[in-house]
Parts: structure tokens; sequence; C-alpha cells
């Protein structure tokens, strides 16, 4: 700092080079070459100013702001300091030039294998990406199994309009899903066109309307649907869901070589259902292992199977549970992954410049 001259007085110049130290901890780069910082406004050496974020759910605002007051702090005479928050999350220009929509990222939720918690973590991350205050919708791309209409508590979607169906809505997200489509008790039976067809046909004939994320919840394996969904969909992003298990972190391999090979960036692993019964620790190994990044574990409880079954993922059931707030955090590190790879995907670090 002493390279400032101040003699006295709280200027723009001097708060600025003050806030030129503070680093952004995702990017690497000061909050004011990122032109983060907005609303400037200094009165009576009182300062007020907006940090803008790449997403709502930055799980680095803490740290932040207070790195960003104890620059501030060092400047004679400084009085009150009052930092705002405000987002916007970068877009992957993918999508508006492939699918026409205005989503400005996706994110694919997958695994090797069924049962453990794809669905689970797909309503949970959504959810909690609204409740920071995100437009999120949540696409079912299990077609043979769709489950997200009974996890969100809607069991059914408004009537079509304009030849376009409009999304379910529930706990802050829009929701679709091929349940809407069939008839109860129904099985489903589909061959691999079909399936495309009606992944497809979720995306492009719903009127979404603009998202910040639109999750995507796949059924397990490595088939068709990832396969389609990776063709139609610029997806920005995989999230990997593995149990605590050795045998479950092979399957869970699997699942994300496949996404690797189809040149979806991998945004992490998360470990679901860890704790005493299955333990711990596979995930957090294949991430290690894989190079990608490790996005915590969410604790077998009841209540999310509970919450699952009733409609009431536990993030509004149970916020201040161990799962949720698991979960949350693991919200917030998908959000900070997508900002960070949409910002590397234009070979360009400056993800708030990019968007004005
Ligand atoms: N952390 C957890 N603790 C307890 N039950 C869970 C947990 N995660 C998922 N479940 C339950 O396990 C079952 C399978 O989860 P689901 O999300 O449907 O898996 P998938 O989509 O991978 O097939 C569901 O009944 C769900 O409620
Ligand atoms: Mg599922």
């Amino acid at each position: 700092m002493s390279e400032i001259k101040q003699n006295g007085a709280i200027t723009r110049e001097v708060v600025l080079a003050a806030l030129s130290t503070v680093i952004e901890p995702e990017l690497h780069r000061d909050l004011v070459s990122l032109n983060m910082i907005r609303n400037l406004e200094i009165e009576n050496n009182e300062v007020t100013f907006t940090i803008m974020l790449t997403t709502p759910a930055c799980p680095l605002r803490g740290k932040m702001e207070q790195d960003s007051r104890a620059a501030l702090a060092k400047l004679p005479g400084i009085g009150k300091i009052t930092v705002k928050w405000d987002s916007n999350v970068p877009t992957d220009q993918r999508i508006m030039k492939q699918l026409g929509k205005n989503f400005r990222s996706t994110i694919a939720v997958t695994s090797g294998k069924g049962g453990v918690g794809k669905s689970t973590v797909s309503v949970n991350l959504a959810i909690a990406l609204a409740q920071e205050g995100a437009r999120v919708g949540l696409l079912d791309a299990d077609i043979l199994g769709p489950n997200i209409p009974m996890m969100m508590g809607v069991g059914k979607m408004p009537p079509i309009q304009d030849r376009k169906m409009t999304p379910a809505e529930a706990h802050g997200v829009k929701f679709i899903s091929m349940d809407f489509l069939v008839k109860p008790d129904q099985p489903l039976i589909w061959r691999g066109p079909m399936l495309h067809g009606a992944i497809q046909q979720l995306l492009t004939d719903v009127a979404w309307g603009d998202l910040d994320y639109l999750v995507v919840d796949l059924p397990p394996g490595t088939g068709d649907a990832q396969l389609t969904l990776a063709q139609v969909l610029p997806v920005t992003g995989a999230i990997v869901v593995t149990q605590p298990m050795q045998v479950a972190a092979a399957d869970a391999l699997r699942g994300l070589i496949m996404f690797e090979k189809l040149d979806v960036p991998i945004l992490g692993v998360v470990e679901n259902m860890s704790g005493d019964f299955f333990g711990t620790g596979a995930g957090e190994k294949l991430a290690a292992e894989q190079g990608v990044h490790y996005l915590g574990s969410v604790p077998l409880d009841a209540n999310v199977r509970i919450g699952g079954d009733s409609g009431a993922p536990i993030v509004v059931s149970h916020p201040d549970s161990a799962a949720a707030m698991a979960l949350r955090h693991m919200a917030r590190e998908v959000a900070a992954r997508v900002s960070v790879t949409i910002a590397g995907q234009q070979n360009n670090f400056i993800p708030i410049e990019m968007i004005g």
C-alpha cells in the first residue's frame, strides 16, 4: 500500500488502489481488473460498493468481503465500509447458438449406475441454486424412470399453450419430466431414436424462459441418454455422483470417462450416502485420481429419502441438517466451477467483463 499517496482524503483512486490488492480466489485476479467493483460511492470518508459475482451462489463471498475490508482498513481516515452483492452468471455462448435457448449454463448429473442419488443430487442442487437467487430449470432426462415430479411434489405440468409445454414449478425451480406425458402404470419402452427425440423435445418444445442454470438429471449408465444429451445440448459441465464404496467408484468412473470422451468438462465428483453404513472416501479418491474437483460428501440420512418421497427435498424440509448443508456447499462449489469453466471456455479469464 506504500505506493498510494494519500493526504487524508478517501478518494475513488485510493479505494480502487486498495481493492486492486484483493484477489478473487477462483480466478486468481484482482477484483478491480475483473471489473467486479461496481457502484462505488464515497461520502464523508464512508465507502459503499457492490461486488459483482459470477454466481449468486458464490462460495467465496465471505473471504472476498473480509479481504476487501482488510485492504480498506489500511487507509488512514476511512469511515464505515458497506459491501453489497450482485451477480451476473457468465454465459456458455454455445447454448444459444446451437439450441436457441437463453440458458447461461447447463449442468448434467451423471453416474455409472442407478440408486446412487443422481436425482436426489439434481433436485437439491437445483433448489439450492434457486434459494441463492439464481434462475434454475431442471430437466428430468431419465425418460424410462422419471422421478423428479415425485421428488419435487408436483405431478403435472400446466396446460400446453401455443404448442409449447410450460414447465411445472416447485421450490423456485422450473422443471419438466417425461412423467407428465405418459399415463401412470404404463411401462415405457423406447428405442434409441425415440429416446433421442424425447430428450430433444423436452429441451426445445418447452417454454423455459431465461435460465442461469439448467440442471439435467440423467438415467443410470453410459448409454443413449448420455450420448443424446451431449449431442443435442452443449453441456457446460457434468457432476459425477458416487457412493462411498470402492465398487461404486468404479461405476462412477465409467460415467466420468464417458463424458470426458464426449468432451464435456467434469465439474467434480460428489460422494453421496457417506457415513458409518457405506463408509466414506471413494469420492475424494476418485476425484484425486482423475484430477477433478471434489465437491464434498452428503451423509446418509433418512430425511433425505423422506424428503424425496414426500416432495419436499431436504434443503427445503430440513435446511439445517448436515445433509442439507453438504448439499448447499456442493451447489456453491458447482456454481463456482461453472463460472470458472465458462471463463476457460472463452480462453478468457474475465467473465464479468465478458458479460458487461
Ligand atoms: N444421502 C442420502 N441418504 C438417504 N437416502 C438417500 C440419500 N441419497 C439418496 N437417497 C435415497 O436413495 C434412493 C435412490 O436415490 P436416487 O436419487 O433416486 O438415485 P438415482 O437417481 O441415482 O437412481 C432414493 O430413495 C433416495 O431418496
Ligand atoms: Mg434417478
